[in-house]
């Protein structure tokens, strides 16, 4: 442990802006053990170069079993956005060989040509979603846009039937905001497991034109993804792009009412018809206030040195991408909002082995969304004070629970 005073790490001000003391660990502990509010003990890495460094270094573990009883009985072993439920073997708690080989199996099904090809359902899907409440002058862009977007598109590329599609929303919202019933959470994740379990072992008989019967199709060596697997594969998918997208958006468009002169430049390249501000601007937006703002855990296999700290083995690691994201050291002016930012090596996604690999279907529903609702109502405002507004908790991922909004309808 170091002898620095710890900063306010995980009060209610620093959910609201957690930057400053991500500023303050960069500079004078940046490799710091912190206590997490489970009372976990982790370190946290705040410097870029470490950060980029950790994501990829093989002797940090993501299999919590072999190397940390200590965060496996905290319970918060989690992919983004999960709380509390069963954990499962998915991408996300596993290491080489088996990572490699369920990464290459699903990456054959989940290909940038399958996500390029949706692309008109996402415009059609937020087209539908803007024009719901356009006639309104007011919504929570949270509950009513971020939120439905990404479960219906997910839902819709896996192969969902539409009629089944509203209780993946239910079970969905369950999960981002637990109803204070005990057990929620669990029973949803239960029911949505079932489903897709059962939906594979239907699709197996007559395979279609969808992500599931790809991952049901996809071989390497001759080897396929099991039932179980293709079921743990599928959920893994809606729940790491699920509420990560929900704060692309919400967190993004936040940003953009919060500065004026920045959206009024994207407001004025979208209407001219370019496409190029809307794209380095999806990218900045996630940089400057991203929806992971730390990557899921990491445990040393053995004892090493992390930015000059000795970790020993069995720590939790935890990368805090919020704070790298803003390292001076990689970025010019890191805390300036620049939609046309070049060289924005941002690790917002992540790196290494584990890099998101539904990136290329965030970048399309975050470029539709921003694009098509600032092109559709033009003159769209905060109805509400900043300070106002609440941020949900959770250690992961950093979002709003609403964001209210006024224009005039159309
Ligand atoms: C992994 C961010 C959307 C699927 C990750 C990781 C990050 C991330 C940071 C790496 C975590 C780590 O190394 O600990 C994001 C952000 C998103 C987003 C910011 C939205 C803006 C999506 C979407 C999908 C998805 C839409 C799929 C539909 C995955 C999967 C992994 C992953 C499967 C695990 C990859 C592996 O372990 O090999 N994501 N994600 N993500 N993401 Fe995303």
């Amino acid at each position: 442990m170091q002898t620095t005073p710890s900063p306010p790490l995980f009060s209610r001000e620093f959910g609201a802006d957690p930057y400053p003391a991500y500023a303050w660990l960069r500079e004078n502990a940046p490799v710091y053990k912190a206590e997490l509010p489970s009372g976990v003990a982790a370190w946290l890495v705040t410097r870029y170069a470490d950060a980029r460094a950790a994501l990829a270094d093989p002797r940090l573990s993501k299999n919590p079993d072999r190397h940390s009883a200590q965060a496996h009985h905290s319970g918060r072993v989690g992919i983004p956005g999960e709380r509390g439920a069963n954990v499962m073997t998915h991408l996300l708690n596993i290491d080489p060989p088996d990572h490699t080989r369920l990464r290459r199996l699903v990456a054959k099904a989940f290909t940038p040509r399958r996500v390029a090809a949706f692309e008109p359902r996402v415009r059609e899907l937020t087209g539908s979603l803007i024009a719901s409440f356009a006639g309104r002058g007011e919504a929570d862009l949270i509950h009513e846009f971020a939120f439905p977007l990404p479960i219906y598109a997910i839902c819709d590329m896996l192969g969902v039937p539409r009629e089944d599609q509203d209780d993946f929303r239910d079970w969905a919202g369950m999960m981002l905001h637990p109803s204070g019933k005990r057990g929620g959470v669990g029973r949803s994740v239960k029911r949505m497991r079932a489903y897709l379990g059962d939906l594979i072992h239907r699709k197996r008989a007559d395979l279609g034109d969808d992500l599931i019967s790809d991952l049901i199709r996809a071989s390497d060596h001759g080897e396929h993804l099991t039932e179980d697997e293709a079921a743990a594969m599928s959920f893994i998918l809606l729940f790491a792009g699920f509420e990560t997208t929900v704060n692309l958006i919400g967190n993004g468009l936040y940003t953009l009412l919060r500065h004026p002169a920045e959206l009024a430049d994207l407001r004025r390249s979208l209407a001219a018809g370019e496409e190029a501000l809307l794209e380095s601007a999806v990218e900045e937006l996630l940089r400057y206030d991203g929806p992971v703002e730390l990557a899921t855990w990491r445990f040393a296999r053995e004892p090493l040195v992390l930015g000059g700290q000795r970790v020993e083995r069995g720590d939790p690691v935890l990368v805090v991408l919020a704070g790298a994201d803003r390292d001076p050291r990689r970025f010019e002016r890191p805390d300036v909002l620049d939609l046309a930012r070049r060289d924005n090596q941002h690790l917002g996604y992540g790196h290494g082995i584990h890099y998101c690999l539904g990136a290329p279907l965030a970048r399309l529903e975050g470029r539709a969304a921003i694009g098509m609702l600032l092109s559709e109502l033009p003159d769209i405002r905060l109805a509400v004070d900043s300070d106002d507004l609440r941020w949900r908790g959770g250690l992961i991922m950093r979002g709003l629970r609403s964001l209210p909004v006024e224009f005039t309808s159309s």
